[in-house]
Formats: structure tokens, C-alpha cells, sequence
């Protein structure tokens, strides 16, 4: 048998699974563009997530309501090009697979057919069941999302923790398991109190994703740009900023701009000889 490094063997949805079994937490970030992606495949990264939320990160929209098909398919397909060994999950957009299984089916297809997704995300509980059977049952791999849902931040009245009172916690584990019933692989569980998310994570056979849901769950995600610190303002109390590239970018351009305005770049080392 040939001989696989771990280092460089890529993830599979069963390695995902197996991870929980074994106790192993899974990382996952998101991406939206092949140059990033070609740093995040040199790390450790189990998961890279292409985000409806690059409609907020990538394209200056203020949610991701707006983010369409195209756009979906544009960045995962930059991202497929540079990504070799994690896991590349893609956000199914806001109406993309609410109209009918038909449509979710044809939508989850493009995804991976055109651009290279293994796996979609869609965001929904016991109302998407069907949809989410519809598509495992075809051999589509889906990854579930509860919680603090961000294509329905207008029904939810913001950006708020989700699951904080006694029934909202119930409804979201009987979500979870139905989800799992249906055939997700993992779920991921976003702005929920720490002791519900690990009600789910110890409830349910999948690994849980959490982002703003404590410690407990199967494994975390972040916002690639969040958690290099792009943006100073922004500072959600469940981020980790790991760098702080928004300063470091900002410095960069401020020193090269003034080297061209002194005359400074290019130096004579940058110019080419007769
Ligand atoms: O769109 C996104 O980036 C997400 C993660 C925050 C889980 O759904």
C-alpha cells in the first residue's frame, strides 16, 4: 500500500466524521480567492469554507442576502484552483434551495460540477430536512448551520445569540438531530450559548463547527480576514485576532508611497540594464 502523508493526503468527509470519534478537533476557516488558498493549503486546515459571507468580506454588501449562484461559483472555483488537501465546502446562497428540491439539487450540482466543491453548507433546520435528504440521498455532501443564521438576519432582528431561552434551545436540538436524520456530515452552530452547543455536540453523531459557541464543539471556524485582524473595528466578542494585517497592510502601502514620492523606489537594483 502506498504509503500517505498526512501532511499532504487530502480530507475526506469520512476523515471529518472520524475526527469526532476520535476526539481530534477539526479547523476550519473561510476563503474566497486562489491566493489566499494557496497559503491556507501549507497549514493544518482541515475545512475551507467558501462563505456566503463574502458578500460582506469580499463584495462590500452589508449581509449576504445579496450573494448570488455566480458569485458562489466565481470564488469557489478560484479557491478550488489553489486548494489541494483540506476539505472545500461551499455556502449554498440565500435562495439558491429554499424554492424547491429541483432547484436546490440543480444549485448544489453547479457547485461542485463548476466549480470544484466537495460539499455545500445550507442554512435551516426541520424546514430544509427534505431538501438536505434530497441532496444526500444523490451523494452530495451537506453540512448543516444553526443557530444565529445569517440569511435570515432580518427575520431575526440582527445579529443576535441564538438558542438563549429553555423552548429556542429545545427547538435547535430536535433541528440539529432532524438535520442528521436527513444525512449531514457536520454541523455548524454559530452565536449559541456555550452549554446548548454542547448539549448538541453531546447529543448528535456528527461533529459540531462552532463559531461564537464555546469550547465544547467538535471544532471551530473563523472568518479568514477576521482572524487576521483586516478590519480594527470589528471586534465580535467570540474573535481571536491572530494578526493584525489591516495595520501591517496600511503601514506597507503608506512606506511605498512615500518611497515613490522621495524617489526612493525603485532603487537602481529594481531597474534593467540596456
Ligand atoms: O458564511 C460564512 O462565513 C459562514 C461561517 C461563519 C460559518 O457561514
Amino acid at each position: 500500500m502506498a504509503y500517505l502523508n498526512p501532511a499532504t493526503t487530502p480530507i475526506t468527509i469520512p476523515d471529518v466524521r472520524q475526527r469526532k470519534a476520535e476526539g481530534k478537533k477539526i479547523v476550519m476557516v473561510t476563503c474566497y480567492d486562489a491566493a489566499f488558498a494557496k497559503i491556507i493549503d501549507q497549514t493544518p486546515v482541515d475545512i475551507v469554507l467558501v462563505g456566503d459571507s463574502l458578500g460582506n468580506v469580499m463584495l462590500g454588501y452589508a449581509n449576504t442576502i445579496p450573494v448570488t449562484m455566480e458569485d458562489m461559483i466565481h470564488h469557489t472555483a478560484a479557491v478550488h484552483r489553489s486548494l489541494h488537501r483540506p476539505l472545500l465546502c461551499a455556502d449554498m446562497p440565500f435562495m439558491s434551495y429554499q424554492v424547491s428540491k429541483e432547484q436546490a439539487l440543480q444549485n448544489a450540482g453547479r457547485l461542485m460540477k463548476d466549480a470544484g466543491a466537495q460539499a455545500v453548507k445550507l442554512e435551516g433546520g426541520r424546514e430544509i430536512a427534505a431538501t438536505v435528504r434530497a441532496l444526500t440521498e444523490v451523494g452530495i455532501p451537506v453540512m448543516g448551520h444553526l443557530g444565529l443564521m445569517p440569511q435570515r438576519v432580518h427575520a431575526a432582528g440582527g445579529y443576535k445569540v441564538q438558542g438563549r431561552n429553555p423552548e429556542s434551545a429545545k427547538l435547535l436540538l430536535e433541528d440539529a438531530k432532524i438535520l442528521v436524520e436527513a444525512g449531514i456530515f457536520a454541523l455548524v452552530l454559530e452565536m449559541v450559548p456555550t452549554s446548548v452547543a454542547k448539549q448538541v455536540t453531546d447529543s448528535i453523531s456528527v461533529p459540531t463547527i462552532g463559531i461564537g459557541a464555546g469550547s465544547s464543539c467538535d471544532g471551530q471556524v473563523l472568518v479568514l480576514q477576521d482572524l487576521l485582524g483586516f478590519d480594527d473595528t470589528f471586534q465580535p466578542r467570540f474573535l481571536k485576532k491572530y494578526a493584525n494585517l489591516g495595520s501591517s497592510v496600511r503601514d506597507a502601502v503608506n512606506t511605498y508611497a512615500q518611497d515613490v514620492r522621495e524617489g526612493v523606489f525603485p532603487g537602481k537594483e529594481h531597474g534593467f540594464g540596456d
